[in-house]
């Protein structure tokens, strides 16, 4: 397989971290050095999911070459879906796919990477020649925005790419995905339900998902631990070392997380992919935003290797080492 095109949507309105102060006891300069994030974009009433995804969807068409109607496969990785049944037929309908099956994937900020690599074995397995691959998340619906320790950290956006069947050699190098739900509790967004009787014999719940919950320290050494090793693991299975990486794309959680796992596999800040402090944490969207951003920019070059990792809930982590290029 290999990847012909990308696109990226954020909403306009974003909050500062001094609109935040307003808001909450936090200050630009606390967020600014414990993150690097600057401001987060928003998604108001009049902005859905189904619409950002679709947005950034035919942009990558668009730079891929490809019509609508050649897409087989829409996977659509996102924690936060305009309905729980699922977003992406609502894309599919949106871009004018009508020959694709689509479904949604949820892995938290793992998403993306989990689904590229999903991606690639319908690719591989000669079902599909030609996949969409969205990550997307409004995770604004799910912060408790009295929460100083959680609200700092998340914006909302949607990246997608396009990826092809390929005669001329795969372009995913290797990869790798790991979960660990014993480790569940540390990051949630966890359904409540209260108890309702039926009738005498049967007894349900009915309820609410309730705000994202954190351990932030948690987070954040798992991520740190377990991200430079899952790259590790990836670019082994690429006969590759992090030498030999013109680019390191994480997921944009955090700054400091990135410089941390870069400084562990000795890549130099000059190819770090970061934009954490225009968007925050997009969640399953990050990695693709910074990709398309990165690829436009004229950045990444034809050729360029590139380690993504993704990691959050779950936990879920996971590593692809990806060629850009034709
Ligand atoms: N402004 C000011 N002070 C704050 C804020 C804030 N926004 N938030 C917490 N504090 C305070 C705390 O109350 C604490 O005060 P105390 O020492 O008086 O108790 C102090 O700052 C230190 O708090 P910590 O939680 O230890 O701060 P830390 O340095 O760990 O930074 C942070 C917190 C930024 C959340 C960090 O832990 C982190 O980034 N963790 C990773 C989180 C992450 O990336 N999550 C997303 C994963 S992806 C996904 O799947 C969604």
């Amino acid at each position: 397989m290999t990847i012909t095109g990308s696109g990226s949507a954020t909403p306009d309105q974003f909050l500062s971290n001094n609109d935040l102060a307003l808001m909450v006891d936090t200050s630009d300069e606390w967020i600014k050095a414990r993150t690097g994030i600057g401001k987060r974009h928003l998604a108001s009433s009049s902005v859905s999911l189904s619409q950002l995804s679709a947005q950034a969807a035919s942009k990558a068409l668009e730079m891929s070459g490809l019509a609508p109607n050649d897409l087989d496969l829409i996977l659509l990785a996102t924690s936060s879906p305009d309905d729980l049944f699922g977003s992406a037929c609502q894309v599919q309908s949106l871009i004018g796919a009508s020959r694709a099956v689509a479904f949604d994937l949820t892995a938290a900020c793992s998403g993306f990477v989990f689904a590229l690599v999903t991606a690639a074995q319908y690719i591989r397995t000669g079902s599909y020649r030609n996949v969409l691959v969205i990550g997307a998340d409004i995770l604004s619906r799910w912060v408790d925005w009295n929460d100083r320790g959680t609200c700092i950290l998340f914006g909302d956006g949607a990246g997608a790419i396009v990826c092809q069947a390929t005669e001329t050699g795969d372009r995913l190098l290797g990869f790798e995905m790991c979960s660990d739900g014993s480790q569940n509790s540390s990051l949630n967004l966890g359904y409540q339900g209260l108890e309702k009787s039926l009738n005498t014999k049967a007894e349900i719940t009915q309820g609410n998902y309730q705000f994202i919950t954190m351990n932030g320290r948690e987070v954040y050494r798992f991520a740190v631990a377990k991200v430079p090793e899952v790259i590790e693991k990836a670019l082994y299975h690429a006969g590759l070392s992090a030498a030999d990486l013109d680019w390191l794309l994480l997921h944009q959680a955090n700054q400091r997380i990135i410089d941390a796992v870069a400084d562990r596999l000795k890549i130099t800040s000059e190819k770090v992919i970061s934009n954490v402090a225009e968007y925050g944490n997009t969640s399953a969207a990050s990695i693709p935003i910074a990709l398309d951003e990165a690829i436009r920019q004229r950045k990444v070059k034809d050729g360029d290797i590139i380690a993504t990792s993704g990691f959050g809930a779950g936990l879920s982590w996971g590593s692809a080492i990806i060629q850009w290029g034709k």
